[in-house]
C-alpha cells in the first residue's frame, strides 16, 4: 500500500532549488535521500512531511492529496501518523527527558516502551533535564519521543549526525525494526553512504533533480 506519493514538486527560495521531483513510499519501505549540503534535502523533507507548501506539485499521504485537506484533518494526520526527527531536536528544553516522552505518550495515547529507552541507551539519563544531555543523547530522546507516538511514516533528517559509528548503527537498527514491525515507512536524509545503503531505495538530489541511485 502506498503511504506517500509526491508528484512533480518544485520549490525556490532565492533561486530554484529543485523542479519536477517525484517520489513514492510504500508500506514497509525505506528511502534514503543523499546530496551535497545546500542541495535542498531538508527542504524536500519539509515539503513531504507537510511542514512546507511546495511552489508546485502535489503530495498525497495515505492516498489523499493534502492540498485538499482542511487544517484540522491535516494537523490530526501530522500529530498521529507522521514522525519527524529533524536536525534540530524540538524537545521541550525546560523539561526532563521523561517528561518529554510522557507528553508524546499522552497525546498519542500510547505507552512509553522501557525497552526502547534501554536500547537507545537513554534509560539512565531519563530523569535529567534535556539541557543537561549531550547532543547525541538529546537526539536519541527525540527519536524515542517520535517512536512513542507510533507513526506510520518516519521523516528523518541526518539521524546519526551526532553519533559515533556503533551508536549510529544501533539507532538505525531500531528504525528499520520499527518499520518492519509496524508496516510503517521511512524517508531519511543522510550524508552517510553506508547508512543510505541499508534503505530499500537511494535517491540523490543533484542539479535540481532527484535521481535514483539504487
Ligand atoms: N526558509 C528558508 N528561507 C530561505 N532560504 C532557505 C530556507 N530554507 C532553506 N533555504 C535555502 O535553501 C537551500 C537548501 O537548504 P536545505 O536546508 O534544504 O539544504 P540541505 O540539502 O538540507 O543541506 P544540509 O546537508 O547542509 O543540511 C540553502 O541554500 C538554504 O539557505
Ligand atoms: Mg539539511
Amino acid at each position: 500500500m502506498n503511504l506517500l506519493s509526491a508528484k512533480n514538486l518544485s520549490h525556490s527560495f532565492d533561486y530554484e532549488l529543485f523542479s519536477d521531483i517525484s517520489l513514492d513510499l510504500n508500506k514497509g519501505e525505506s528511502v534514503a535521500i543523499i546530496g551535497i549540503s545546500g542541495s535542498g534535502k531538508s527542504t524536500l523533507l519539509h515539503i513531504l512531511s507537510t511542514l512546507l507548501k511546495p511552489d508546485s506539485g502535489e503530495v498525497s499521504l495515505f492516498g489523499e492529496d493534502i492540498s485538499g485537506m482542511n487544517k484540522k484533518r491535516l494537523s490530526r494526520i501530522k500529530r498521529d501518523e507522521l514522525g519527524l526527527v529533524f536536525q534540530s531536536h524540538y524537545l521541550f528544553k525546560g523539561f526532563s527527558s521523561l517528561e518529554n516522552l510522557e507528553i508524546a505518550a499522552i497525546l498519542s495515547k500510547q505507552d512509553i516502551d522501557e525497552n526502547l529507552l534501554k536500547r537507545l541507551k537513554i534509560d539512565k539519563v531519563i530523569h535529567q533535564k534535556v539541557t543537561e544531555l549531550s547532543g547525541g543523547q538529546q537526539q536519541r530522546v527525540s527519536i524515542a519521543r517520535v517512536l512513542t507516538k507510533q507513526p506510520r511514516i518516519l521523516f528523518v533528517d541526518e539521524p546519526t549526525g551526532n553519533l559515533d559509528k556503533v551508536t549510529a548503527n544501533e539507532v538505525m537498527d531500531i528504525f528499520f525494526e520499527y518499520i518492519d514491525r509496524n508496516e510503517a515507512g521511512m524517508v531519511m536524509v543522510t550524508h552517510d553512504e553506508e547508512i543510505a545503503h541499508r534503505c530499500n531505495n537511494i535517491y540523490k538530489l543533484i542539479d535540481k533533480k532527484l535521481v535514483k541511485v539504487s
